[in-house]
């Protein structure tokens, strides 16, 4: 498993469309085989709420904000295959 990828599908993430990037994410991974390195984990809040959907991946431990589902396959495409994350989604957690 070369990725692990938390996506938040708490209350607020959901209210933003935490299920459709979801149903999109799968759909992407599907589509160009990437189930076997690429391992989604739901939880219920990042503590970022309002910037939702939101996502963290590892092992680089960088998080998007505001990933609606349109912007899933450039994420998966430019930084899970391509190695370079998006700065312009990166979102920097606040405590
Ligand atoms: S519900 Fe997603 S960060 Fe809180």
């Amino acid at each position: 498993m070369k990725t692990h990828l938390f996506l938040c599908t708490g209350p607020t993430c959901s209210q933003q469309g935490a299920e459709e990037t979801l149903q999109s994410l799968q759909a992407v991974l599907g589509d160009r085989n990437l189930h076997t390195k690429v391992r989604v984990t739901l939880c219920r809040c990042l503590g970022q709420c309002g910037n939702g959907p939101n996502m963290v991946v590892y092992p680089e431990g960088v998080w998007y904000g505001h990933a609606e589902k349109e912007k899933i396959g450039q994420i998966v495409q430019e930084h899970l295959v391509g190695g370079t994350p998006i700065s312009a989604l990166v979102l920097t957690p606040v405590d």
